[in-house]
């Protein structure tokens, strides 16, 4: 199992720290989510049904003619390998590392891939734009040329938009269409709904298909196809959090610069700091209870948003006494 922000019980257990005194800025999930309304019981006690509505949503929200639920962009991660015979695979690299892990899992000849390197010679090339955790973003007519390139020797261009919905307009959701082009859209980071297990792949119809009858029925619970469904409908909550989230990422930017500690490179919900103490800040932030996710490669932490102004202020303070 690879590492990932978030597991709070366990750094719990580690610092001795009650999971309810901590505050946890290892993930670049969105603290202040989409608000869940009360669920209907009947969807506890009925399989979900794929005429619910959530695809029409989904397509309306994305801006995409053809979108398959599933349940959060890791099962489509871990499937995507499965669907393609032995292939020269470039992952970029540092980023998301599930990706390269399941290509690798699935016997693929993966390379970690950057965007100095061409993709001469790879059938496939996994991007994640904005990058996770660097923060690098690659304009759309690049990704257009490269999915034009590979698809002429059947290949596959994967773009997982996971951090995209803060700034759509570097989407190319619209695009997906075409064949060999899939982008995979998560629930977990602008909604805020981790916990839901909803993602989105987005390609063409006859590839979803397959990918669909490859993860079978009632891939995505009922009452999480449900929360999903609101959530995309509520387009007064989007546009207000997108101008929330990109000004709070200046914040939190401007914050972590007045403490010396100037992000290489981030997006509207995480910034992400490379330097060669990253470890030792790691453990005294944690041991004031304040969780970073700590990358050893290259030597990095990396900041998720602190929620209300208390949380805000804590961090600065614990800045403050441990840098
Ligand atoms: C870039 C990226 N893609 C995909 C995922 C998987 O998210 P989910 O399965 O919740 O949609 C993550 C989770 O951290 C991520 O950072």
């Amino acid at each position: 199992m690879l590492e990932h922000g978030g597991r709070l019980i366990a750094a719990s257990r580690r610092y001795g720290i009650a999971p309810e005194q901590w505050l946890d800025v290892s993930t670049g999930i969105n603290p202040l989510g989409w608000p869940i309304p009360q669920i209907p019981a009947d969807l506890w006690r009925r399989l979900p049904e794929e005429e619910d509505g959530l695809v029409d949503a989904a397509r309306r929200y994305l801006d995409a003619r053809h979108v398959l639920p599933v349940a959060g962009t890791q099962a489509a991660i871990q499937a995507l390998p499965t669907l393609r015979p032995e292939s020269r695979v470039g992952v970029l690299s540092p980023a998301y590392a599930e990706h390269g892990h399941s290509w690798r899992k699935s016997g693929h000849s993966v390379m970690d891939w950057n965007q100095d390197m061409s993709i001469n010679g790879l059938d496939v090339l996994v991007v994640v734009n904005p990058n996770n955790p660097t923060g690098q973003r690659f304009s759309r007519s690049r990704l257009l040329a490269w999915h034009q390139e590979l698809v002429l020797r059947d290949g596959w261009l994967v773009v997982d938009e996971a951090y995209t919905d803060p700034t759509p307009e570097h989407s190319i959701a619209a695009h997906c269409a075409k064949p060999g082009l899939i982008v995979l859209r998560s629930l977990g980071k602008f909604f805020g709904l981790p916990g839901a297990r909803v993602g989105f792949v987005l390609a063409e119809h006859g590839f979803l298909r397959r990918l669909q009858s490859l993860l079978g029925p009632w891939a995505v619970p009922g009452p999480s196809r449900w929360i999903a469904q609101q959530a995309l409908l509520d387009t007064a909550w989007q546009q207000t959090q997108r101008d929330h989230l990109v000004a709070r990422g200046r914040r939190l930017e401007a914050l972590l610069k007045g403490h010396g500690l100037a992000p290489s490179g981030g997006t509207a919900l995480f910034q992400w700091v490379q330097f060669p103490e990253a470890a030792a800040l790691h453990a005294r932030l944690a041991a004031q209870g304040i969780l970073t996710r700590l990358f050893d490669q290259p030597q990095s932490l990396r900041f998720g948003l602190p929620g209300g102004d208390a949380e805000w202020d804590r961090l600065d303070r614990s800045l403050k006494a441990s840098v």
